[in-house]
């Protein structure tokens, strides 16, 4: 059973998808991870972000996989590091080279050919695995998600201003709703859930109820 949950940055979409996957003992994908491991390995080879090709050269070359929640990139964990505000930055602009897509999409179709997964990220439910059992699409005013996002930033020690969270958001929203190849968007189908209002229990409670139901009717 494949499960996908889409939606933009400070959704609360990555913790919801990881209970989820707990909750129903499948594996979790963070594709996000696999965006900014790339945006990274282009960090380190100082080659321009905008460079479509010399990003598809790098994207073609390194190699990225999983060990249990740690991305390996060419042998080495890079799990902290993608999360650094640089890689955050360059990962959203590079995410629209169609080059680093195919080579992500591949790669992530052949991990859900290994079993039942809950997969996060802008494009499961659209292009990657349109024939997903069960889709959502999870996301959150842009001010509540800025101000998850400000408290995040804060437990690791980077103070910001809500309303420059916000304009980072809303930039980062914008490239990734309007790129021409695989934007962001609800997946035909897809189950749209508001976190605004929302803990991130009563999420997880709400996708479950709506898969198990859904898989109680189907029988
Ligand atoms: O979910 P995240 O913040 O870790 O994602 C980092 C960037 O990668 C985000 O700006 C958009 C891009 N991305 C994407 O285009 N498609 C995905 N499936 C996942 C992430």
């Amino acid at each position: 059973m494949i499960i996908t949950i889409d939606g933009p940055a400070g959704s609360g979409k990555s913790t919801v998808a990881k209970l989820l996957a707990e909750r129903l003992k499948v594996r979790f994908l963070d594709t996000g991870a696999m965006y900014r491991a790339i945006a990274l390995a282009v960090l380190r080879s100082a080659v321009d972000e905008s460079d479509h090709d010399a990003v598809a050269k790098i994207s073609g070359t390194v190699q990225i996989r999983f060990d249990g929640t740690k991305l390996i990139l060419n042998g080495e964990d890079v799990s902290s590091e993608i999360r650094s505000p640089d890689v955050t930055a360059v990962s959203s602009i590079i995410a629209s080279n169609p080059h680093v897509r195919n080579r992500l999409v591949a790669l992530q179709r052949e991990i859900g050919l290994q079993g039942s997964m809950v997969t996060e990220g802008r494009d499961q439910g659209t292009v990657v695995f349109p024939d997903a059992e069960h889709k959502f699409f999870v996301t959150a005013n842009l001010e509540a998600r800025a101000r998850r996002r400000q408290r995040e930033l804060a437990q690791k020690g980077v103070q910001q201003p809500v309303s420059s969270v916000m304009e980072q958001l809303r930039q980062r929203d914008e490239r990734d709703e309007t790129r021409a190849y695989a934007p962001m968007k609800p997946a035909e189908h897809a189950t749209i859930v508001d976190t605004s209002e929302l803990s991130i229990g009563e999420v997880v409670e709400l996708l479950v109820r709506r898969i198990l139901g859904d898989s109680t009717a189907a029988k």
